[in-house]
């Protein structure tokens, strides 16, 4: 009996020195100690064996039991307290291999113009301003020179929200919201880009796309500054060899009223389809500030001019980078987007 004793604690002291986990030391608890373990038994049988033996077999029996407790709970403190690198060992990991690199995201190709847009024109003396998506019939219309039952609404099929307010359908408003914050301070001078929204939904037009609006106010300003900006900024987007060319046309809010466009940057001004063979692509609306808007902003149209303008930045993002489709713009195709960083 005691040699058996003896054997078991042999074989209880190996297995806990060779276990790697928690786990297996519950396991070793179990296969000794639990209800079925070979102590456990072994204490259950004392009662067979020769009465004058039973105090020494039962306290040797007992030891064990107790040796058994404080090797396991050695041994998981010490399994606690691997070190990092010992468990990485353990766990196989090796540390040398390279990363995975870290994909990176790049800037949409909007992003990019609209920050090229506006470094241009900060460099002029422009300061950049901001007005709401969501907008009051009256910024967006009324104090625009549109009344409510001029036809010039209808060029642009509206998303209104209530009667009283609707999605802007172009930058322009944000004209009316700086005279107003800044008359009668003098000069004005801001571009505004942001987002806008119309009815429209085909390879060049997207129910929301972006504007970026400028403005200008000061005594003396003439309809050839409008022209001199212009020119500057197309020459530095598209290169020195672009030309600006200013078509009569009409808006409520402008008087008088020009569409602008720009040598066709695809070929250059030979003719190509781009641009109808006409060598010339239109990229924007402008004008001189009508007397009634400065007016209604605050303005006295009898001492201050101005001139405005409002571009499409889908339109200048498409020739630059000769994107055939506005809608490649919103559709998140990587293999698109991936082209522009
Ligand atoms: N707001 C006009 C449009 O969206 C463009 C424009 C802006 C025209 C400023 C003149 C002056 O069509």
């Amino acid at each position: 009996m005691l040699n058996q004793i003896g054997k078991l604690e042999q074989e209880v002291r190996a297995a806990i020195k060779a276990a790697d986990d928690l786990g297996q030391l519950e396991e070793i608890r179990g296969s000794y100690l639990g209800k079925k373990g070979a102590v456990t038994t072994l204490l259950r049988g004392i009662g067979r064996i020769p009465v004058e033996s039973r105090p020494q077999v039962g306290q040797q029996a007992n030891a064990l039991r107790d040796l058994i407790e404080q090797l396991l709970a050695q041994r998981a403190e010490c399994l606690k307290q691997l070190t990092t690198g010992e468990r990485w060992e353990r766990e196989r990991i090796d540390v040398t291999l390279p990363g995975r690199p870290v994909a990176l995201g790049g800037r949409h190709p909007l992003t990019l113009i609209l920050d090229e847009i506006k470094q241009i024109f900060i460099g002029l003396g422009f300061q950049v301003a901001r007005g709401p998506d969501v907008e009051s019939d009256y910024y967006n219309f009324e104090a625009l020179n549109i009344p409510r039952d001029h036809p010039a609404r209808d060029m642009q099929d509206s998303f209104y929200l209530s009667p009283q307010f609707l999605l802007r359908t172009h930058t322009s408003p944000v004209q009316i919201r700086v005279m107003e914050r800044l008359a009668p301070g003098l000069p004005v001078r801001i571009i505004a880009p942001g987002k806008v929204y119309r009815r429209d939904d085909d390879a060049t037009h997207c129910p929301m796309f972006h504007q970026v609006e400028g403005l200008a106010v000061d005594r003396g300003v003439t309809l050839a500054d409008l022209k001199g900006t212009l020119s500057l900024f197309v020459r530095e987007m598209f290169g020195s060899e672009m030309k600006v060319r200013l078509r009569p046309s009409f808006f409520p809010f402008t008087e008088p009223s020009a569409e602008v466009d720009i040598s066709c940057v695809i070929c250059g001004g030979g003719g190509c389809r781009t641009c109808g063979q006409s060598g010339w692509v239109e990229v924007l609306g402008a004008g001189m500030v009508h007397p009634r808007v400065l007016k209604i902003s605050g303005y006295d149209p009898e001492d201050v001019t101005g001139f405005a303008f409002g571009m499409g930045v889908e339109r200048l993002a498409m020739l630059k980078y000769g994107i055939d489709d506005m809608r490649h713009f919103f559709s998140n195709d990587f293999r698109f987007l991936r082209q522009f960083r």
